[in-house]
């Protein structure tokens, strides 16, 4: 058989994007490489086969832009639902409308704020700590939002996300804690927002769906890299540090659990999302997937719901890697792994596993439009060196 014109590994938005682009618009014969039984990456989804609610299989996922581009670029593929994301959280027996607003405080003081009132409020509380001395998360958060929230919405939960307990944690990992003062709880502020009309799958299967694009699942590049390495344009979507032997050590990923069950109720919790901020409650957040897609109520099995419950913790080899850990260690061997892929000929390194970033999905097509623009365009129709 004779070689594509571009091969990439992974099948997830990045690679998607970058497939359909050179497939559409250059006519380019594009093969993409998988090790999963299915396309999509982390975006993928499926329908429960019992009750007929489609379930996120890598966690739960909202599309979420502000980007025109992106947006009309994802509406090629897919209509989107009205559906706007709103997230609640436990603590002590009381359910609280996150993020943090004026509801919220207002319930947990056990009394009325007006905004300017609430910002008083806060401000003394915050002043324990000075955010810019601040030597752990702890203190940053206290210097932020002051003790009572950061002790309630902050300290269980972060604890439970990354299995360390706050004061051990570095203070960089927030940057901002953002208070609103108003009763707006949507959970996102961008312009545009909804879920896939007929799911992730439908979504993604569509973007790969062209006569130049082959698909090939359940195959490992590192399999077969010899049939393609140097011989032909390679985009790799996977791991940057497997790619290279793991030579400067293995970048550190957290992972999360996924317990999925289907429990006998109509409803279990009456929303999506329900974090749990009590640290000793074992898992950070329940999932119920049919409040994503209450248009779809009746092709939903009555009686029943699927639910999964997320525990955090940091990823061991063969965990799916979730979330960059990010330590100075890390930052130190991604420098190293970055002069060695900008050295690697005829490769480019995409996506969020291949740039050691967590990435919207927004952001994930986003940047491989822009990779596309900005290198495999210029390659392939004027003949620019890849680079
Ligand atoms: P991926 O989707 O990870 O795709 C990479 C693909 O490469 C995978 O399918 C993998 O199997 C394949 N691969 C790797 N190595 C090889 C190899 N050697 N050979 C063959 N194939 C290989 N984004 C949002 O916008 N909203 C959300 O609510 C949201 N929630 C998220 C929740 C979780 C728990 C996580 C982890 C991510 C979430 N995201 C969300 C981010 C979203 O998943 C990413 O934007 C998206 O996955 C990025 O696409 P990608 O193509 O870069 O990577
Ligand atoms: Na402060």
């Amino acid at each position: 058989t004779p070689l594509p014109d571009l091969v990439i590994v992974g099948a997830g938005l990045f690679g998607l994007t970058i497939a359909e682009r050179c497939a559409e618009e250059l006519g380019l014969r594009v093969l993409i490489l998988e090790r999963r039984h299915h396309l999509g990456g982390n975006a993928y989804s499926e329908r429960d086969p019992e009750t007929n609610v489609e379930v996120h299989k890598y966690g739960a996922h909202l599309f979420h832009t502000s980007n025109e581009r992106v947006w009309e670029y994802a509406n090629r593929f897919t209509s989107f639902t009205d559906y706007r994301h709103k997230v609640f959280g436990k603590y002590q027996g009381q359910v609280y409308s996150l993020p943090l607003n004026l509801a919220l405080i207002n319930q947990f003081f056990g009394k009325s704020h007006t905004p300017d009132e609430a910002r008083a409020l806060i401000a003394e509380q915050a002043s324990e700590f000075d955010t810019a001395s601040a030597s752990n998360l702890e203190e940053k958060a206290i210097s932020l939002i002051g003790r009572p929230l950061y002790e309630a919405f902050i300290k269980g939960y972060t604890g439970k996300q990354w299995q360390t307990d706050p004061t051990e944690l570095s203070a960089d990992i927030i940057t901002r804690l953002p208070v609103r003062y108003t009763f707006q709880n949507g959970w996102f502020s961008d312009t545009y927002e909804g879920l896939p009309t007929e799911g992730y799958t439908a979504w993604l299967s569509k973007m790969a769906d062209h006569p130049n694009i082959e698909v090939r699942l359940e195959t490992d590049f590192f399999a077969v890299a010899d049939d393609y390495k140097g011989k032909v344009p390679i985009v790799y979507t996977g791991p940057v540090d497997e790619y290279f032997g793991n030579s400067e050590g293995r970048l550190s990923w957290r992972t999360v659990d996924l317990e999925e069950s289907v429990v006998d109720t109509d409803d279990f919790q009456g929303t999506g999302v329900v974090n749990y901020n009590d640290g000793d409650v074992p898992y950070t957040r329940i999932i119920e997937f049919k409040h994503f897609h209450p248009e779809r109520e009746k092709t939903h099995l009555p009686g029943k719901s699927v639910i999964v419950h997320e525990y955090s913790r940091f990823a061991e080899e063969g965990d799916e890697p979730y979330y960059p850990v990010n330590t100075a260690d890390d930052r130190a061997k991604l420098l190293k792994y970055r002069d060695l892929a900008a050295a690697e000929p005829m490769v480019l390194f995409g996506g969020r596993l291949g740039t050691y970033k967590y990435l919207d999905m927004h952001m994930a097509i986003g940047s491989a439009l822009s990779m596309y623009d900005n290198k495999l365009k210029p390659h392939f129709a004027e003949g620019a060196e890849l680079k």
